[in-house]
């Protein structure tokens, strides 16, 4: 195991930008940076021992400044969406940024996708970003002290563990929004690649893609992933929930206790034999097929379009807040948060 360090460009306002490789003896490696905690490449051996970059992203600063998909992104304080744009927390109201309809996306801007961190390598096989996010920052109360550290095994696990604590009582729900495309970051179309699910149910949403507070049963419906089964296949379906959301962008209730460590799926591509399976002690796991991303120019020339990356974002439920049925992502003052997702890669 090793990590190296190699600047990576500078931002806008002259920052500069440090990039973080962490690899290990069977030739996997991640590359992470200290402008977001961006996840910015994950190199893969396939079965023939031909190693590709996996992960959509950016060769520059200037994308990641961007980065209207969330690639490879840290996000908080509160990924996918809250309703309204609002919530109350004992007694008072907080009104988020609208950038999603009348919905807040992702906490708003600025992200954490978005501002830098103090990075430095934690032994051989990690890396960790810190700050302290400021009271108020994108309209959530109590400054926060953020961490999120990223390991890769030699058992091919890329771990991510999320850290805080608030001197206020405050919601907290990160998430990593990585691309995957197993075929390479380059390769195209990902409905070829097999995906299981385990879940039973996923949260039904309504306009804006806002869970209703309604389960729906996977059994018999498009979102059964009970076992594995390749994305084209039901993808197409006439539903009115993927038809509401171009594709699958959906929120699968995980078959565990909602914070207890288990597993929540696996993913597999037949022609590299690359593959990776889900765990996380979340309650919920978004799955996103792309269906948003436009003509993004990417890494080594690559242009990025719709359904050419998938999502995993581990996550407490979305609206969580606002729905009282739904395991609560209330962080009280003073209190530890601690959360951890693997990936775990084969090939
Ligand atoms: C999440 C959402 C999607 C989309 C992406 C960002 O996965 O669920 O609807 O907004 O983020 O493009």
């Amino acid at each position: 195991m090793s990590v190296s360090k190699e600047q990576f460009g500078t931002t806008k306002d002259g920052v500069g930008v440090t990039k973080f490789t962490i690899t290990n003896k069977n030739g996997m490696s991640i590359s992470l940076l200290d402008f977001g905690a961006i996840v910015q490449a994950i190199h893969v051996p396939d079965k023939n021992g031909k190693t590709a970059d996996i992960a959509l992203g950016f060769d520059d600063i200037a994308g990641y400044e961007v980065n209207n998909c969330y690639f490879g992104a840290f996000v908080g304080r509160h990924a996918n969406r809250i309703g309204g744009a609002f919530f109350d927390l004992n007694g008072t109201g907080y009104q988020l940024q609208k950038n999603d309809g009348e919905n807040n996306l992702h906490g708003g801007d600025p992200g954490f996708h978005k501002v830098m961190y103090r990075g430095d390598t934690a032994g051989e096989s990690s890396v960790y970003f810190e700050r302290v996010s400021p009271n108020g920052e994108q309209g959530f109360p109590g400054a926060m002290e953020v961490k999120v550290t990223y390991t890769l095994t030699d058992d091919n696990e890329f771990k991510i563990e999320y850290f805080a604590r608030s001197d206020a009582d405050t919601i907290y729900n990160p998430t990593n929004h990585t691309y995957f495309n197993f075929l390479g970051h380059d390769g195209g179309d990902i409905t070829k690649h097999e995906v299981e699910i385990n879940a039973d149910a996923i949260t039904e949403s309504g306009v804006g893609l806002i869970p209703n507070g309604n389960f729906i049963q996977v059994e018999g419906t498009p979102f059964d992933f009970r076992q594995s089964k390749k994305v084209f296949l039901d993808i197409e379906a006439d539903d009115e929930q993927l038809k509401n959301a171009g594709g699958y962008d959906h929120n699968f209730c995980l078959k565990k206790q909602p914070r207890e460590y288990g597993y929540a799926g696996k993913v597999f591509e037949e022609t590299t034999g690359r593959g990776m399976e889900i765990y996380t002690d979340l309650p919920g796991m978004q799955f996103y097929t792309g269906n948003f991303i436009g003509n993004e120019k990417g890494k080594d020339g690559a242009v990025y379009t719709k359904r050419t990356g998938m999502c995993f974002e581990t996550q407490f439920f979305p609206n969580a807040v606002n729905v009282p049925a739904f395991t609560s992502c209330y962080l009280p003052k003073g209190e530890a948060f601690h959360s951890t997702t693997v990936y775990k890669f084969s090939w």
